[in-house]
């Protein structure tokens, strides 16, 4: 039940009807007893800026962005943690006192704590990464911070994938490719681990774009999806028939959620009832 006294954050995206996030901080927030709300902010564009302002006008204690405000948001901050300038995107805003907004990236550690619950060191391994947009650029942040340094990033427009790959070159051995090329192709014999940032696969779109050469693939390689709807997707069956692990965009989604729970409360959210209640949801 929201009272008077209640805290309360959201989410603000654009659309935002299919965001995930209520559910989980709400189940959250029910568990431990706690009398805080997590509610859905639809914003137009042209209204990014007074929303963002709103966030603190109103008391709230902050929120989370989505798509497609990540990068956007940011010119409209008091702060931005040097983790998020890196990424160059912001999902989570938290209001100190006095109303200054905060501006903090939580998908990139999300993902790390994501590898770390399923138990994959991807330090000193070769990376594929497939896609070459938002997630991709949180989702080599995470493999740098975890001491992947070797990063290959294949995307359907190859020059797209070449010229993303030089912003991060001063980083490690980090280079684009199109990723029907036969230099890209050829080097799934040494990926330690391969990710899909791309929503090929998801609900509604279709999962034949993917070229990976699977039978090339060791079984020690790990998959990871950022998709989760559906949560078996073609990419992750795939990978289980060559007899890899992998893990879906549960996870990530779950610990980028769990990192902005303690920003905002100070406090470890409990990360297996988020889970569950989003399996049910899905
Ligand atoms: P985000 O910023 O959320 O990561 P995005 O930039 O729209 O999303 O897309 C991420 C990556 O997925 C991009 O490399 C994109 O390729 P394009 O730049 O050519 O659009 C890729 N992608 C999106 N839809 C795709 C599809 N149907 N098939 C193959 N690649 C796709």
């Amino acid at each position: 039940m929201i009272t008077g006294q209640s805290k309360i954050m959201g989410v603000i995206g654009w659309p935002v009807e299919y965001s995930l996030s209520p559910v989980m901080h709400n189940a959250a927030f029910s568990y431990l007893g706690m009398d805080c709300a997590y509610i859905p902010l639809p914003v137009q564009p042209q209204m990014l800026e007074a929303a963002v302002r709103g966030i603190a006008a109103m008391g709230m204690l902050g929120a989370n962005v989505t798509v497609p405000y990540k990068e956007q948001v940011i010119k409209y901050l008091d702060e931005v943690h040097p983790d998020a300038q890196k990424v160059g995107a912001v999902n989570t805003i938290v209001v100190a006192p006095g109303g200054r907004l905060t501006g903090y990236n939580t998908d990139a550690e999300g993902f790390c704590a994501a590898l770390l619950r399923h138990q994959f060191d991807a330090g000193g391994k070769k990376a594929m990464v497939l896609g070459a947009g938002g997630a991709a650029r949180a989702i080599i942040h995470a493999l740098l911070k975890s001491g992947c340094h070797d990063i290959m990033i294949g995307a359907r427009k190859g020059e797209k994938a070449v010229s993303f790959a030089e912003t991060f070159s001063a980083l490690g051995n980090i280079k684009g490719f199109d990723w029907n090329s036969s230099e890209f192709k050829s080097a799934y014999k040494n990926a330690g681990i391969i990710i899909n940032t791309t929503p090929v696969g998801m609900d509604g779109i279709s999962d034949k774009a993917l070229p990976v050469v699977w039978s090339d693939v060791p079984d020690t390689a790990f998959a990871a999806d950022i998709v989760y709807s559906p949560p078996m997707t073609a990419f992750l069956g795939q990978a289980k028939m060559r007899g890899c692990r992998g893990m879906n965009g549960l996870s990530m989604l779950v610990e980028q959620g769990a990192l902005s729970f303690e920003l905002w409360l100070g406090k470890e959210p409990p990360r297996e009832i988020m889970y569950e209640v989003l399996l049910q949801k899905l």
